[in-house]
């Protein structure tokens, strides 16, 4: 193994480039969870700013901050209040001025989140809707309806949220009477626009402009696919619609559909008045044959692909993913995007542990009461690391979870009363949520919340959380944190054009390709030693001896 290359000048200066986000490596920041630089047991912006040189030393290009905005935390912020301000909280514009600039400083982009689907309920505009009453151009910038049955007391149809119960919620009118119904296809406290309006979208045009003026680099969009609905009755029943996820054809009533495409061409207008252009990125759980519009160039130019993610630790899974993701990116002239793990889904570490059955996402082991007893770390943790060479070798961007780099798992055991992911209240506790996710993240090996912050964190943090600590592992050479650094500044070096080539190899459970300069990535996803191919060893997921390549190992060789 060779020692690590710093970052260069070279790469500051491709960052300039328009085409800086095509093989980018992006981290998430889960603000309320990452540092909390003032003790209140909250993450935030100043935090952040605090922890720059950690991310530049990681070797990342750019951060995705989810939401910062004021937020009544109904959703963990993707419920927000005033699109154009910094929740209290967290900071103030000034702060997040200073953030901006110290990541610029250390050659990192900045992407922020757009929530464009729903407000919080404590947005002004929904204040004003309820204020006004039925029929008023405040309430048509949602979505307002009549209740069904005689005295208006049966929800307009039986669609279902994302995070349990109904899509409608009645209103108490002003003069306290039973009101109208809206629709929230999330949480009650996130009424969903209506984009046929306007103003809903001359406002948003704004938001974007806000931000970017401010240097920010690009954009998120959260659940893009959903904006533009027809609400027009009969309604289908929702065993017929569902939640409209893999959906193939224009025509369902709230989800991909093709008019949505028009509010993106308008955005790209607002990218392409600053040089560089900004650049987004869409969460659209849609059907592969429609990915490419929102990916387009005159669109969002990226879409985040979740296949991996899903797809089960196996050789062949890997490889129809990744073949289909390329040739989706290459249709649309985008770069594929590549993902394990997010704020929404259990971390790949522990899915990786944990026995095959324990559903998608893991989530019928999280259901069950998520005891890390039932997960084997040292193979999460071992084919976390194949994975993750697999990932960082692809063509495309990847983009990372904190806490990944740590190796962190699911804390999946948060007792019930320290729950706040809005799925568990929803669900009355039969689903248990995102939360164990989103655990603040450990800095040091002990101390109040392991560094977090001077005093507890918003969600209890285990007693092992210490031993995967930036400062633990810092001291560590074969910790996780070690080799992602040591991976990310490898692939800094090793990564040019887009090609990829398919390496065949006898065994199924060999995954292997070749990038250009006769770069290689070779993984066993098989439990059985194979036979080593020649050539010299860059990197490798775990140790090798020159001879064999243990099971659920990744090696990159040249
Ligand atoms: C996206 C976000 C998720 C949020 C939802 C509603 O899926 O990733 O965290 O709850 O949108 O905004
Ligand atoms: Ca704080």
């Amino acid at each position: 193994m060779r020692e690590r290359p710093t970052r260069s000048d070279v790469t500051l200066k491709d960052l300039e480039s328009p085409d800086w986000w095509r093989q980018a490596v992006v981290y998430q920041v889960y603000p309320r969870s990452f540092a909390d630089s003032n003790g209140d047991g909250i993450g935030d912006l100043p935090g952040i700013t605090s922890r720059v040189p950690y991310l530049r030393e990681l070797g990342i290009d750019a951060v995705w901050l989810s939401p910062f905005y004021p937020s009544e935390l109904a959703d963990g912020g993707y419920d927000v209040a005033d699109y154009r301000d910094v929740d209290p909280r967290l900071g103030t514009l000034d702060d997040f001025d200073t953030m901006a600039a110290a990541l610029h400083d250390a050659g990192i982009k900045l992407i922020v989140d757009i929530v464009p689907n729903h407000t919080s309920d404590q947005h002004e505009w929904f204040q004003a809707a309820l204020a006004a009453g039925p029929g008023s151009p405040e309430r048509a910038r949602y979505h307002f309806v009549e209740g069904k049955g005689p005295d208006g007391d049966q929800p307009p149809n039986d669609w279902q949220s994302h995070f349990g119960g109904g899509v409608w919620e009645r209103v108490v009118e002003a003069d306290g009477t039973p009101g109208q119904w809206y629709l929230h296809f999330f949480a009650r406290e996130q009424p969903d626009l209506n984009w046929d309006n306007p103003e809903v979208r001359a406002d948003f045009e704004k938001t974007l402009r806000f931000w970017s003026d401010r240097g920010v680099d690009g954009f998120r969009i959260d659940v893009a696919h959903y904006l533009t609905k027809d609400l027009r009755e009969p309604f289908a029943p929702f065993s017929e619609v569902g939640l409209g996820e893999n959906v193939e054809a224009h025509g369902h009533p709230f989800s991909d559909r093709d008019e949505v495409h028009d509010v993106y061409r308008a955005w790209r207008k607002v990218f392409d008045e600053y040089t560089p252009p900004r650049i987004a990125v869409a969460e659209a759980w849609v059907h592969r044959s429609r990915v490419a519009r929102y990916a387009s160039p005159e669109g969002l130019g990226q879409s985040f692909n979740f296949d991996l993610l899903l797809a089960e630790f196996d050789a062949s899974e890997f490889r129809d993913v990744i073949q289909d993701s390329l040739e989706l990116a290459a249709e649309s002239g985008s770069s594929s995007t590549w993902v394990l793990s997010n704020h929404d889904v259990v971390r790949h570490a522990t899915r990786y542990g944990l026995p095959a059955g324990s559903g998608r996402h893991a989530k019928d082991w999280v259901r069950s009461g998520g005891s890390p007893d039932d997960v084997d770390t040292e193979r999460g943790d071992r084919r976390a690391r194949a994975a993750t060479l697999v990932l960082l070798a692809l063509p495309g961007s990847t983009y990372l979870y904190q806490g990944e780099e740590l190796g962190l798992h699911e804390v999946g055991d948060i007792p019930g009363d320290a729950r706040q992911d809005p799925t568990y209240f929803r669900t009355g506790g039969a689903e248990f949520g995102r939360d164990g996710c989103r655990v603040p993240l450990p800095w040091t090996k002990d101390g109040p919340s392991f560094g977090f912050g001077s005093n507890g964190a918003h969600l209890p943090q285990p007693t092992w959380f210490g031993d995967y600590s930036a400062a633990a592992e810092e001291a560590a050479p074969c910790s996780m944190l070690s080799f992602y650094r040591a991976a990310l500044a490898l692939r800094e070096t090793l990564q040019t054009d887009e090609s990829l080539t398919w390496i065949e190899h006898p065994s199924p459970d060999v995954l292997a390709f070749e990038r250009p300069n006769g770069w290689r990535s070779i993984t066993n996803f098989g439990a059985v030693p194979v036979d080593m191919p020649d050539g010299e060893v860059l990197l490798a997921s775990a140790p090798v001896d020159g001879s064999t390549l243990p099971g659920e190992t990744t090696v990159w060789m040249r």
